[in-house]
């Protein structure tokens, strides 16, 4: 949540930060704000609503001069989103200026000792409350001066401060919210993501929690909490501009769907050779594995659902039992976790706070943490005991498309290796099921293809207030996935249900012309599916039916019907849930909806 830069250099700082804000706009896009200093004087702008509005405010950069600045895009959680709320926020006496990504937990304990020495607050946000305490502390020394502040605050934060008194520097910190340094030529940067900074540089340092660091145009230097120097290593960013830019389509959710063949192509194709799959990062042993008794998948939203559907797959093959539970739940119910279980956390993004948290549960309580994360560097990659990257490369769009299906083409993978690993398929049959993954790209890029139709049936039913999406077995992992997908983007409220639970209660619920999207593609269950179709149909509804190419009897039951080519039947997810995506992509664009930045969502849920 909110996207934070900064820049230290020669050049006008505001017109690049506010290209770094376009990019980090998907973190948070209700308000932004940019602030540089020239001469011992801060100036500051701020706009309510999306970027373009600061850019219009500030003629993209022109009226503000000074080479340091920092900049903010914002998620909202104290206080409305206007202007006043928006970063940055300077001190009374204006001689510090914030920006934050994060909460102060204990603002209100500081807001009261400020209050009492005379501060006085124009916000709503926890974020002003810091920026006067650094002012209260000042005594001249500004490293001290952070410090003293960063020892004083709760919470999950990452932050970019500037002092009028130091003209030619930023120091930032990051406690649980991530924060990137770039490494330029004669200017630095900071920025809460690689993707505001590749088109300035590729060399760049993770700072770790609880650090925090000193930024001029020619130094860097990283401080551990007590202020002593720590050497850190300088990482090469593999992604490029390109990648992080929405070339020629008209959204970047469309262009990430379209992505999903090469994205699921570079995850899968180095992890299978010879006719088996290898995981060379992994660090668990022949032993560990042999000594997992459960395997427990936690994460939020779509990383979650993938987990469901990977779920499936992993039982069939390890015959291992394995839970799903939710992150923001999992650390709330004491779970039972021990040194024998093997703890899967997804993430896309590898910053979600939820997921960080019950991460640390697990490993608290002895389990190993295997995670399967896309951005490479980020908390939760670093955090972990072992760690598998989707090669997905930079996801923009706030709805995940090919975050989610590599993540289930890992579990898939894992799924294999594991099973041959513990002796319960054979090397053959474990070289089978690897051919079988590797062909997932193409029959992903031929489940696109067999769907050209799905921007009319978009029209077709976009009117649609509430929908039910209904399945049985992996296809009900699909269907909660595909509901997700179309009520963030669309805003169409939409259930996904087990297909045999609706006669429990929510068939009361289907009416004349009540949409019905039954996924049929698990063919053992398809007979069953299709009693359930059956009965939502005779109670008026209009069915709109997914099942594999070549299954007929789809069509004498459902009013419409998309093809999924066919894959091996253990591995249908990821083409089946590709018409899901389109469909909720084109009744979102049909009905005119912000499809990259839906209302109220940010990318990355920073935030419990
Ligand atoms: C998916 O479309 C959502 N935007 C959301 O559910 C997301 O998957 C969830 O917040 C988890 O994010 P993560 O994968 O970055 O941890």
């Amino acid at each position: 949540m909110c996207g934070i830069v900064g820049y230290v250099g020669q050049q006008e700082a505001a017109p690049i930060l506010l290209e770094g804000l376009k990019t980090l706009e998907y973190r948070g896009y209700d308000s932004a704000g940019v602030a540089v200093q020239r001469n011992g004087v801060i100036h500051m702008v701020k706009a309510q609503g999306m970027i373009r509005n600061l850019c219009e405010k500030t003629r993209d950069g022109a009226d503000l001069h000074g080479t340091v600045g920092v900049g903010h895009t914002r998620w909202a959680t104290h206080g409305a989103p206007n202007d006043t709320n928006a970063h940055p926020h300077l001190s009374n006496g204006e001689k510090f200026a914030i920006v934050q990504n994060g909460i102060f937990e204990n603002y209100l304990e500081l807001r009261e000792l400020l209050t009492e020495k005379g501060y006085v607050f124009h916000s709503e946000t926890d974020t002003e409350v810091v920026v006067n305490l650094l002012e209260l502390y000042y005594n001249g020394d500004l490293k001290e001066t952070v410090m003293k502040a960063l020892a004083r605050v709760q919470g999950s934060y990452a932050i970019a401060v500037m002092c009028a008194d130091f003209p030619d520097r930023i120091f930032v910190a990051r406690n649980g919210a991530p924060l990137i340094l770039g490494i330029g030529a004669g200017e630095n940067f900071c920025a809460s993501d690689v993707t505001a900074l590749v088109s300035h540089t590729k060399n760049v340092i993770y700072i770790d929690d609880a650090e925090f660091a000193e930024i001029t145009a020619r130094t860097i230097t990283v401080y551990d909490s007590t202020g002593t120097p720590v050497q850190k290593p300088i990482a090469r960013v593999t992604w490029d501009v390109e990648a992080a830019e929405k070339g020629g389509y008209d959204h970047f959710m469309l262009k990430e769907i379209m992505e999903q063949p090469r994205a699921l192509k570079a995850t899968i194709d180095p992890r299978v050779k010879d006719g088996h799959v290898f995981f060379e990062e992994l660090k668990l042993t022949e032993e560990q594995l042999h000594g997992i008794h459960k395997i427990v998948i936690t994460a939020c939203g779509s990383a979650y659902y993938a987990g469901q559907a990977g779920r499936y797959v992993l039982e069939q093959l390890t015959r291992i039992p394995v839970e799903t539970d939710l992150a923001s739940e999992f650390r709330y119910r004491d779970p039972i976790v021990d040194e024998h279980t093997l703890m899967i956390i997804i993430s896309q993004s590898g910053e979600t706070a939820d997921t960080i948290a019950a991460m640390k549960e697990a490993k608290a309580k002895g389990a190993h943490v295997l995670s399967i994360v896309n951005v490479v560097g980020s908390t939760i990659s670093r955090l972990s005991d072992d760690v598998i990257y989707t090669w997905a490369g930079p996801e923009i769009a706030v709805a995940t498309t090919k975050g989610y299906t590599t993540q289930v083409a890992v579990l898939y993978l894992f799924a294999v290796y594991l099973a041959e690993k513990l002796g319960r398929i054979s090397g053959e049959e474990a070289g089978k099921l690897a051919d079988d993954i590797t062909l997932l790209p193409q029959q992903l890029q031929r489940a696109i293809d067999l769907n050209p139709k799905l921007e009319k049936l978009a029209e077709k039913y976009r009117d649609n207030p509430s929908l039910f999406f209904i399945g049985r077995n992996v296809d009900y992992a699909v269907c909660m996935e595909g509901s997700l997908k179309l009520k963030e983007i669309s805003y169409l409220h939409s259930e996904a249900y087990a297909a045999g639970e609706l006669k429990h209660g929510t068939i009361a619920l289907i009416d004349e012309g009540r949409l019905v999207i039954a996924l049929a593609c698990y063919e053992p269950l398809f007979d069953k599916t299709m009693s359930n179709v059956k009965e939502v149909k005779a109670r008026g509804a209009r069915v709109l039916g997914v099942a594999l190419e070549g299954n007929r009897a789809i069509y004498t039951e459902a009013d419409d019907v998309i093809v999924i080519p066919r894959t091996n039947p253990l591995f249908n997810v990821p083409a089946e849930i590709v018409p899901l995506q389109l469909f909720a992509y084109y009744v979102a664009k049909a009905n005119g909806c912000s499809i990259d930045k839906p209302k109220n969502l940010a990318k990355s849920v920073t935030v419990e």
